[in-house]
């Protein structure tokens, strides 16, 4: 059969019930995203405590965003929150959950190994015709998947931080991933309100590719006393219409994430420039793990 043809074998799957690993800031986000737009959403983490945290977290944004879509309408603000709060539950047995799970999306800490081995799990106790995603910033999504026998329903879902504000979803496809899941990926991330683009599976894919680079060569660029971090700030802000300067921005993101992306594609390619590494940056990074 012809892709993009009609053909009911090849329409992308209904999305309806997703699963997030992890309570961090972006699955958070992503759980609160997904339970505001019609989804029945299971957010997965370690620990209750965890887990409670990511819900105060979100109730704390809903609020928010709340407090401007219904401005004139406090009451019809009240019952959307509580709408959404019905549709989002917290487990921390990802296993009796992922049988009704049409979509798992991971966002969990960004080691290989540690996501390899929840998908690896989890596939083979996931019905047939479950798309696993993750929200990885920088590992290849084909590095991930290898753990699992999903190659084709696998693929990458990239959100930004805060992801209740930010319109960009990265709908990431590797060589292997079917025309149909990435079809759902993207009609999912419109579904959600946000705005897709398509990605090949490479370092960073579009953003984070430009972007790490960039709040690279302003830590640099301070170091060689070039700037002060404040003026560096306010001429990106003021000059390129950033909403944050590279600082604010990385302070923003958090220094030990971008330090982990930068350190694994300048293992990947050390000659590359774009991928150097700051001596400023390592010193902080030291600093705040004491
Ligand atoms: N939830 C809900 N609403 C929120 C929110 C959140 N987490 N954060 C901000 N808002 C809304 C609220 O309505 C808020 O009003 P309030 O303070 O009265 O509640 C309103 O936005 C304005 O917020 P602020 O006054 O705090 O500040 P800004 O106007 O600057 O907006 C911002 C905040 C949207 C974060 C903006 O500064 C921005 O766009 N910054 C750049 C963010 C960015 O570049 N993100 C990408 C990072 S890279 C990444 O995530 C990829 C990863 O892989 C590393």
């Amino acid at each position: 059969v012809v892709r993009g043809f009609s053909s009911s074998a090849l329409r992308p799957a209904v999305i309806k019930h997703v699963m997030i690993i992890g309570g961090g800031q972006m699955g958070a986000g992503i759980a609160q995203v997904a339970a505001s737009t019609g989804h029945s959403v299971t957010l997965v983490d370690t620990s209750e405590e965890i887990l409670n945290k990511s819900v105060k977290g979100i109730e704390g944004s809903l609020k928010r965003v709340v407090k401007k879509k219904f401005a004139d309408k406090p009451e019809a603000g009240a019952e959307f929150i509580h709408k959404v709060l019905q549709s989002l539950s917290t487990s921390t047995h990802a296993e009796s959950v992922i049988q009704s799970s049409d979509l798992v999306v991971e966002a969990i800490v960004e080691n290989l190994k540690v996501k390899q081995e929840i998908f690896g799990r989890l596939d083979k106790l996931a019905p047939q015709h479950t798309i696993f995603a993750s929200n990885t910033s920088s590992l290849p999504i084909a590095d991930i998947a290898s753990s699992t026998s999903r190659l084709d329903r696998f693929g990458g879902l990239h959100f930004f931080n805060p992801v209740p504000m930010m319109k960009l979803v990265e709908v990431i496809a590797t060589p292997a991933t079917s025309q149909e899941t990435f079809d759902s990926l993207l009609n999912f991330s419109k579904v959600l309100g946000k705005t897709p683009v398509s990605c090949k599976d490479t370092p960073g894919f579009i953003v984070n590719r430009l972007l790490v680079p960039y709040m690279l060569e302003a830590v640099r660029l301070y170091e060689r006393g070039h700037g002060s971090k404040e003026d560096i700030d306010i001429a990106m802000k003021l000059g390129a219409g950033y909403p944050m300067g590279p600082f604010e921005l990385s302070d923003y993101v958090g220094l030990d994430t971008i330090k982990f992306i930068i350190d694994g594609w300048c293992e990947k390619d050390p000659g590359n420039p774009l991928f150097k590494s700051s001596e400023m940056l390592n010193k902080l990074v030291r600093l705040l793990q004491v």
